[in-house]
């Protein structure tokens, strides 16, 4: 407002940076979007967990930073995405694509999933179950995923 006093007749040229300004401005609000997207990782339950014959283990995986994933598809799998220990999509739990071995032994609690985070339980656990996990979180514009692996004492 100044520099307008002080320059009057520039008040033309002025308009053009203001503009300028404007959409400066909006990439501004764009880009920490993408950028987010490069930073959002899925922080899973660690490198290698230990589990018991009979017992139970809990999968815990959030984003970080926390994001809102209750409009996500969040996967856990074997060694690959296509062999599903527990499926959440579309807000609820499908059990259509679940893997025989994982039926009736795997619980969501997800009652921070708004926070991004969701732990899931796999019950009455067998030697077969030792191996490779992941868990995927999946929307329009975004996926991520972390694995790690599990072991099973006490065959
Ligand atoms: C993905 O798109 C949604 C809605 O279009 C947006 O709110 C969100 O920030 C985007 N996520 C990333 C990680 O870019
Ligand atoms: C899972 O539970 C359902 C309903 O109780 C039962 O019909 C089915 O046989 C069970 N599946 C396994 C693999 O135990």
């Amino acid at each position: 407002m100044v520099d307008f006093a002080v320059l009057p007749s520039f008040s033309q040229q002025v308009a053009l940076p203001r503009n300028l300004l404007f959409f400066m401005h909006l990439l501004l609000l764009l880009l920490p979007g993408e950028m987010n997207s490069e930073e959002v990782r899925v922080v899973g339950p660690g490198e290698s967990i230990l589990a018991l014959v009979g017992e139970e283990v809990e999968f815990s995986c959030h984003l970080s930073p926390y994001l809102d994933a209750e409009d996500m598809e969040i996967r856990w799998f074997r060694s690959r995405t296509s062999d599903v220990v527990h499926l959440y999509q579309g807000r609820q739990e499908l059990y259509s694509q679940q893997m025989a071995q994982f039926q009736n032994r795997t619980k969501l609690l997800k009652d921070d999933i708004m926070d991004g985070s969701v732990n899931l339980q796999l019950l009455s656990i067998i030697p077969a179950d030792e191996g490779l996990y992941g868990c995927r979180f999946l929307s329009s514009n975004f996926s991520r995923e972390a694995v790690w692996e599990l072991e099973v004492a006490g065959m």
